[in-house]
């Protein structure tokens, strides 16, 4: 059962957390209550050694259509900068397990820039992702002008910022922004099937993967891969590591603690 009133949580006996974004009548809009469940489960799910993947979504209309405009029209400067408003989004960022977002319909703005903090995103044919902050006023606030950037390259990121314009599914597909594009009634099912592949992984290696992967955004080449080497050699002071090539070995699966 879920405590919380926007979103709703479930954890599997797969290991794998489901939380939906709950608030169907506003297409998902991220108000500081979502934010503030979002903070909770995420580090609840960070926390629970049962739990080994996670898998975000919306509703089929909306995964998110933005920030609250509602809750933040009438905002001043002081307002928001002593809020540090969106700062609490970098706790979400820094979940150290791996999470999913599993988009269809609407990722606008916030809602685009939240699917863009997870490791990857997996879309519906419906999927439409955009930036449309510009027609507001503003910029994006969570992420996205840096995100975007980095996953589909400045022509694209620019042309989606500077017009609002949305990108489909498909074009998402073939500029990087999304892992994978499957029909909007098979979503659930495709990201839940491979969160369960990712929650059957040794739980450290998943972990390590993530934080190298991570660290190529922030680090030159050859900081990186000294990075990557120090993490690689780290592991071979765990034991799923020996059960792991043990495994491989012997021809069976590997059966991790995950220490
Ligand atoms: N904030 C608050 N409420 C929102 C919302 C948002 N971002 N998006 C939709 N809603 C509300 C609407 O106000 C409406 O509520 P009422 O029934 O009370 O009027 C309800 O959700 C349904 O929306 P629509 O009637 O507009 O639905 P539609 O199907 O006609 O249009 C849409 C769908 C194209 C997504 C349209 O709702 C829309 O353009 N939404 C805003 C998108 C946007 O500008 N997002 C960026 C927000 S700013 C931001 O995110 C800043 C940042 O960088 C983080």
């Amino acid at each position: 059962m879920s405590q919380y009133e926007t979103i709703l949580v479930e954890k599997q006996s797969d290991g794998v957390t489901l939380v939906t974004l709950n608030r169907p009548k506003a297409l998902n809009a991220l108000n500081s209550q979502v934010l503030g469940e979002l903070i909770e489960a995420f580090a609840d799910y960070d926390g629970d050694d049962s739990q080994r993947c996670l898998v975000l979504t919306g509703s089929e209309k909306a995964f998110a259509a933005g920030a609250d405009i509602k809750e933040m029209q009438d905002q001043g400067f002081a307002d928001m900068y002593k809020a540090n408003f969106f700062g609490g989004w970098e706790k979400v960022t820094a979940t150290r397990k791996p999470w999913i977002a599993a988009v269809a319909g609407y990722a606008l703005g916030g809602g685009c820039e939240v699917a863009m903090m997870a490791d990857f995103i997996i879309a519906a044919d419906s999927a439409k992702f955009g930036q449309p902050e510009i027609k507001l006023g503003v910029t994006p606030g969570m992420g996205g002008s840096q995100r975007l950037t980095h996953a589909v390259g400045k022509a694209k990121a620019m042309h989606m910022c500077l017009t609002g314009e949305m990108m489909g599914a498909e074009e998402a597909l073939s500029s990087g922004l999304v892992a994978k594009v499957v029909p909007a009634d098979k979503l659930l099912d495709e990201a839940m099937a491979t969160a369960r592949t990712i929650a059957g992984m040794a739980p450290l290696a998943a972990m390590a993967n993530k934080e190298m992967v991570n660290a190529a955004y922030e680090m030159t080449l050859a900081e990186g891969i000294k990075f990557e080497r120090r993490l690689f050699h780290g592991l071979f002071g765990t034991e799923d590591q020996s059960e792991g090539m043990k495994a491989f070995v012997e021809k069976r699966p590997g059966n991790w603690k995950g220490k």
